[in-house]
């Protein structure tokens, strides 16, 4: 679901929550990122009966961004029923890494507005990165 502006970032993660696919464990996450190009990309969880091959909201919001030919974003914004604001897993951190730049806003949110809005650099330090690839 790519979205034109004015939806918020909000309101799109809010929309595909809704559609979240998570019959094991009943935890639904929306995700919305915003491409360089000022577009909206949002994407839900997709789980799977082998448990590891389901996917994150933020990697499908990621994926929507660069199927539709977007390659940057400036601002993601996570979304669940959770009690706390719902904090991206390791993978989904170092995926947002890689479209995003260090001062890049990582909005985490519950349904009940309490949120917490940190940096790429604060939630993942010491990203593994081109430069650890780069030889002598
Ligand atoms: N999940 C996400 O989609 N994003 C997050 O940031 C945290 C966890 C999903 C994966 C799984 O479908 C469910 O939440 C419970 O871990």
């Amino acid at each position: 679901m790519a979205e034109e502006c004015p939806m918020s970032l909000l309101e799109a993660a809010l929309a595909v929550r809704e559609k979240a696919y998570a019959p094991y464990s009943k935890f639904k996450v929306g995700a919305a990122v915003r491409g360089a190009d000022g577009r909206i990309y949002a994407g839900c969880n997709v789980e799977n009966v082998a448990y590891p091959e389901g996917t994150c909201a933020e990697a499908g919001a990621i994926a929507l961004m660069v199927a539709s030919g977007e390659t940057r974003l400036s601002e993601a914004l996570i979304v669940a029923d959770s009690p706390l604001p719902v904090s991206p897993c390791g993978g989904c951190r170092q995926k947002l890494a890689e479209f995003g730049a260090p001062d890049t806003q990582i909005t985490m949110t519950t349904l009940d507005g309490n949120t917490r809005t940190m940096s790429l650099a604060e939630i993942i330090p010491g990203a593994f990165g081109l430069a650890h690839m780069e030889s002598e």
